[in-house]
C-alpha cells in the first residue's frame, strides 16, 4: 500500500521510546496512509508459527466512534481521535488460513508440514484457549504498533478499558475473538505524563 503523504517524521527507536505516552486528547486530522503505514509495521511484529493471528478494525466513523466510546465507560479519548484502532486476535481464522501464514522459505511439501503443525497445536485447545493464544500473541503486536506510531509522529493511548461485549456487537466481530486492546490513534493535543516508572534494580535480578 503506497504512503501518499510523506511522513512528517521518523524517530530512533530509542526516541519513539522514550517520548510515548499515553496520550487522550487528539488534533482531528491525520492521512490514511500513515495510518496504514503504522498497521503495517506494527504486522512485523513476530509471532509463533509466524501465524499472525491479530486482526485490526478501524474505526473512523463518527457515529460509530460515539458508540464505541458508549460502550468504553464514555472515554472521551475515542471521539478525540481521527481513528481508533480495535486490536484483536482470531485464532479460529488463523486455524482455518494457516497456508496463507506458511512461509515460502518451506517449499511446497515443508508449507504442508508447517500447517500440519500449526493445526496439531491449536486444535488440541479449546476455543477459549486458542483465543488467550492470540490475545498472546497479539499484545507483542500491540507493543509494537505503538511504538511504530511514536516512531512515525504520531501518539496512541492502549485501552482495556472497555466491554467486551458490547464492541463486539457493535463492530459485528466474531463471539470467539478476544480484543486485546482499542488504540485511539493521531497526533497529540495535550503532552501526557511524564514516565514513573520502577527503577531497574528494583524489578531485575541477575542469576
Ligand atoms: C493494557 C493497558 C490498558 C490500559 N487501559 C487504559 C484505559 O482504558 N484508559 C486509559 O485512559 N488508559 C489506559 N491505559 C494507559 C495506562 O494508564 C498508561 O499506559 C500508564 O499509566 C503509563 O503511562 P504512559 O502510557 O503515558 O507511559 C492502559 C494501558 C495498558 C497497557
Amino acid at each position: 500500500m503506497p504512503v501518499l503523504d510523506p511522513i512528517p517524521q521518523s524517530l530512533t527507536v530509542q526516541s519513539a521510546i522514550e517520548t510515548r505516552r499515553s496520550i487522550r486528547q487528539y488534533h482531528p486530522d491525520m492521512p490514511k496512509g500513515h495510518l496504514l503505514e503504522i498497521l503495517r509495521l506494527a504486522t512485523l511484529a513476530p509471532s509463533a508459527f509466524n501465524a499472525q493471528p491479530w486482526r485490526f478494525a478501524v474505526v473512523e466513523n463518527a457515529e460509530v466512534k460515539k458508540q464505541l466510546q458508549e460502550a468504553s465507560y464514555n472515554q472521551s479519548q475515542i471521539t478525540s481521535a481521527p481513528y481508533t484502532i480495535v486490536v484483536y486476535g482470531d485464532a479460529e481464522d488463523t486455524l482455518k488460513t494457516a497456508i496463507e501464514t506458511s512461509h515460502p522459505h518451506f517449499g511446497d511439501e515443508g508449507k504442508v508440514r508447517q500447517v500440519q503443525t500449526v493445526e496439531r497445536s491449536l486444535s488440541k485447545l479449546s476455543v477459549q484457549e486458542r483465543a488467550r493464544w492470540a490475545d498472546n500473541q497479539t499484545n507483542i503486536l500491540l507493543g509494537v504498533l505503538m511504538v511504530a506510531a511514536r516512531g512515525l509522529g504520531y501518539d496512541t493511548v492502549p485501552m482495556l478499558g472497555f466491554d467486551q461485549s458490547k464492541v463486539k456487537k457493535l463492530l459485528d466481530l466474531p463471539e470467539h475473538v478476544i480484543i486485546t486492546a482499542l488504540l485511539p490513534v493521531g497526533r497529540a493535543a495535550e503532552l501526557g505524563r511524564p514516565h514513573h516508572r520502577h527503577s531497574l534494580e528494583r524489578i531485575t535480578r541477575f542469576i
